[in-house]
């Protein structure tokens, strides 16, 4: 497995093997690695002849009072991770090797951001889309595999390839779940114990929903309400949202659909976590 943080030696790497007919996949992380992004890479490694994992802490997605300077960084255990999971190559650039002082482009999606995470965090998905879009540059994917754990940004990324024309094959790969269903995150490792235990309300209130589109009439306004009411119901858990939304628009929807995504956002203390989970009504 090679490492490499130079954006040209990358280029030029992927030019080799592509030059060999390589199919090329891409698996974009910011590190602190789990068995969620794991999983990413492993899915890239049965599609893909040549695998590049990148790892790179990217400051602009990263709000004024959001964890940027604490976010974990564990390079080390990740490369193992990497290796493990048998990447050909891992790109860890620094700030300065992707960002210079006199850059002023942004790649912006304009609608699908405005809602639920672009909401709570108004220059987020700028961030993602421009790091992604200058990692799909450097690496010249013909495949890149992201988690449906960030269910908003595999779309907006989906937007933004079909928007641009840029012919790269998006992969959403399923959620990796902890064993009582907590979704791995990086930033699970921040919790209490105490957090840890509340905050599986988050997936016990995508499973009441599941649960309640396959085996009742209920609406999905009716389901929002009684999956907002578990979460209200647990102290030191604050909710940001629990919607039942189209899957593919992210908008409301009237009636009983036949299917939808249900996604919820809450905070413990200083933690913010997200999770999703598809429905199908009966
Ligand atoms: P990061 O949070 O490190 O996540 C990297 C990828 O791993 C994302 O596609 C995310 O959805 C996926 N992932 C995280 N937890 C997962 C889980 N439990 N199961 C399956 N997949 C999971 O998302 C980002 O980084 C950044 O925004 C990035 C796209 C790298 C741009 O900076």
């Amino acid at each position: 497995m090679q490492v490499e943080s130079t954006p040209s030696v990358v280029r030029e790497i992927v030019r080799t093997a592509r030059r060999d007919r390589a199919v090329v996949g891409v698996v974009p992380t910011m590190g602190a690695l789990h068995a969620g992004h794991v999983s990413l890479i492993e899915r890239a490694r049965t599609e893909c002849d040549f695998v590049v994992a990148t790892i790179f802490v990217n400051p602009t997605q990263f709000g004024p009072n959001e964890d940027f300077s604490k976010y974990p960084r564990t390079m080390e255990q990740d490369l193992e991770m990497c290796k493990n999971a048998d990447a050909d190559l891992v790109f860890t650039p620094d700030t300065s090797q992707m960002y210079t002082a006199d850059a002023e482009t942004v790649v912006k999606v304009t609608q699908l951001t405005s809602r639920l995470e672009g909401a709570v965090r108004p220059t987020h998905f700028d961030g993602v889309t421009t790091v992604v879009a200058k990692l799909f540059n450097i690496t010249d994917p013909d495949k890149a595999f992201f988690g449906q754990k960030d269910f908003q940004q595999q779309l907006v990324i989906r937007r933004m390839v079909a928007d641009l024309d840029w012919g790269i094959e998006i992969v959403t790969c399923p959620i990796v779940r902890e064993a009582d269903g907590l979704a791995m995150s990086s930033r699970n490792r921040y919790l209490s114990a105490e957090e840890r235990q509340r905050s599986l309300v988050l997936s016990q209130s995508l499973q009441l929903g599941k649960k309640l589109a396959l085996e009742t009439a209920a609406t999905p306004a009716e389901i929002e309400r009684q999956m907002q009411d578990l979460i209200l119901a647990t102290d030191g858990v604050v909710l940001d949202y629990a919607v039942v939304l189209s899957a593919d628009s992210l908008l409301p929807l009237q009636n009983r659909p036949d299917s939808a995504v249900a996604l919820v956002a809450a905070r413990l203390g200083a933690t913010r976590l997200i999770d999703n989970q598809i429905l199908q009504f009966r």
